[in-house]
Formats: structure tokens, sequence, C-alpha cells
């Protein structure tokens, strides 16, 4: 496996394999691998001759006040888990080789960002945005992958591709838990035994609010207090939304007609905000 540092020595590979004909997978992560990462990386091994994990804490994502500084780094053990699984290349840029002086270009959109995780993070997006379609242009991937965890990153993703006309295939992964439900993150890491004891309440209020919708509830504010409800129960004293939005549009719906998406992002204590979802087919 091949560790790279700089975008030469990524498109030296890469032009090595195309000219091999190999089909390229890319993983886009922030690193400090989980399950989760691990789960992308085999669907990208089942998918492509070859697969590039790019790790790269992307600081134009970040808002001010945002866990920046302290997001848990580690190549070394990521090198490992990467290496275990069979990934080919790893792309581990520093900030200066993806912003150099001077760099003043973004991608942004208009639609999807403005509710969810989107009003709380107002820049986060066009961060995505821009660096995954650096990405894109760096490592040139058939397909690429991403996590449902992250339900409105993979639609602005889709959306992005689709709009732009960008030649890669996007493949969404089902969201990987721990055995008591908590979403695996690499934010996980930030919380206390306590808060850590707490954090499943996330994924059970979401169950009882998915079983509301199997028994017929079609009233989202109602679906919505409850999950709410069950989450402050615990002590948990901040939650940032939770929302019910249209799968495709990702605006609130007034009634629950067609398929939706039920997503939260939730503090836990002062430095860890989690996220999670499911979707719900009408
Ligand atoms: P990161 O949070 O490291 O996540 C990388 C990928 O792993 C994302 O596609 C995310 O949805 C997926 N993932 C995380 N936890 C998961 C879980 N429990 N189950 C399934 N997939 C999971 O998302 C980012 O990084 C960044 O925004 C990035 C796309 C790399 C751009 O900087």
């Amino acid at each position: 496996m091949k560790i790279c540092k700089t975008v030469k020595e990524v498109k030296k590979e890469i032009k090595k394999w195309k000219a091999e004909g190999d089909t390229i997978g890319l993983v886009p992560t922030m690193g400090w691998l989980h399950e989760g990462h691990l789960s992308l990386i085999k669907n990208a091994k089942k998918g492509s001759d070859k697969v590039v994990v790019s790790i790269f804490v992307n600081p134009m994502q970040f808002g001010p006040g945002e866990d920046y500084d302290s997001y848990p780094r580690d190549l070394k053990r990521d090198a490992k888990l990467c290496d275990k699984k069979g990934v080919d290349l790893i792309f581990a840029p520093e900030v200066d080789e993806m912003y150099p002086d001077g760099f003043c270009s973004y991608v942004d959109m208009n639609g999807l960002t403005g509710e969810l995780c989107g009003k709380s993070r107002p820049i986060h997006f066009r961060g995505v945005q821009t660096v995954v379609n650096k990405l894109f242009n760096i490592v040139e991937p058939n397909n690429a992958y991403f996590g449902e965890k992250d339900a409105q990153q993979l639609a602005v993703i889709k959306r992005m591709v689709k709009d732009l006309n960008m030649n890669v295939k996007i493949t969404g992964c089902p969201i990987i838990r721990e055995d008591d439900g908590l979403a695996k993150s690499s934010r996980n890491s930030y919380l206390t035994p306590e808060e850590r004891a707490l954090a499943p309440i996330i994924h059970q209020a979401l169950d009882l609010g998915k079983d509301m919708l199997k028994k017929g509830e079609r009233n989202p504010q109602k679906v919505i207090d409850a999950i709410s409800e069950k989450i402050l129960s615990v002590g948990v004293t901040k939650i940032d939304y939770v929302s019910i939005v249209d799968a495709l549009s990702l605006k609130p719906v007034d009634k629950i007609e067609s398929d939706i998406l039920c997503a939260c992002a939730v503090y836990m204590g002062n430095s860890a905000r989690l996220i999670d979802n499911f979707s719900f087919e009408v």
C-alpha cells in the first residue's frame, strides 16, 4: 500500500493504473477510521480494481468554534487498518497541498443545504463540496463511496455530481452501529464514559419515531416531538435539530405523504455533536 502526500504522487499512480485499464474506487475520509469507514472500503473493493482512501481533515468544512483543532488524527493507526483491508493507496495531504497560497475557488449549491446540518453549519457543505470536487479531480475515480450516516452530505454529493456532469458513480452505504445502536463516528471518541452511556438514546429515539410511522402516524410534528422528548428524558440538554424532510428536496414536510428522511443532531456534553437518521418509504 502506498501513502502519498502530494497531488503529483497520486496522479502518477492513477495514470499507471488507468493505462492498465484498472477501475478506481475512492473513499473520502477525515481519518480516525472505524467500522463505518471500513465498510465503505469493503464496498469499494467489491466494485473497483484499485481502492484509494483519502485522509484529510478539511479545514474548509469546519466553522469558527467547531472541532477542527481537536479532531482526532493518527495516520499510522489509519494506515494499518487500510493496509489490512487491502487498500491500494492512501492520499493524506497537508493543508497547504490542498489549499496553497492564493486558493480562492469554491463549489457550492443553493438547494439541499438550507435545512438539517446546513442550518447550524452554514459553510459546511461548501467546504465538503469543494474538497470532494478536488479529490475527484485528483484521483479521477470511477466510483466513490459515502455513508448514509451523513445523509445530507450524500444527497449533496449526488446532486453535485448530477448537476455538474461529473463522471463518477456515487454509492451510498448503510450506517454501521455499535452493538447498543450508537452510530459509529470518529467523534464518539470525544464522549466521556457517562456521555457514552447516554448516547444510544439517539438511536432508540429514532427507532421510536420509525415505529410511529410504521403504525401509520403521518403528522411529522408528533413524531419529531416524541423523538425529542425521548432524547431529553435521559438528561441530554441540547438538541440541535430533529427534522423530518422530503427525501429528495430535503425540505420540511407538513404531512408525510411521500418518502422522507428523519434526521437529528444532538450535543452530548460540550464537545460532541452526534448525528443519526433513518429513511422511511411511504
Ligand atoms: P468522515 O466523517 O471521516 O466520513 C467519511 C465517510 O464515512 C463519509 O461518507 C461518512 O458518511 C462515512 N461514515 C461515517 N460514519 C459511518 C457509519 N457509522 N456508517 C457508515 N458510514 C459512515 O464525511 C466526511 O468524513 C467528510 O465530510 C468528507 C466526505 C471526507 C469530506 O471532507
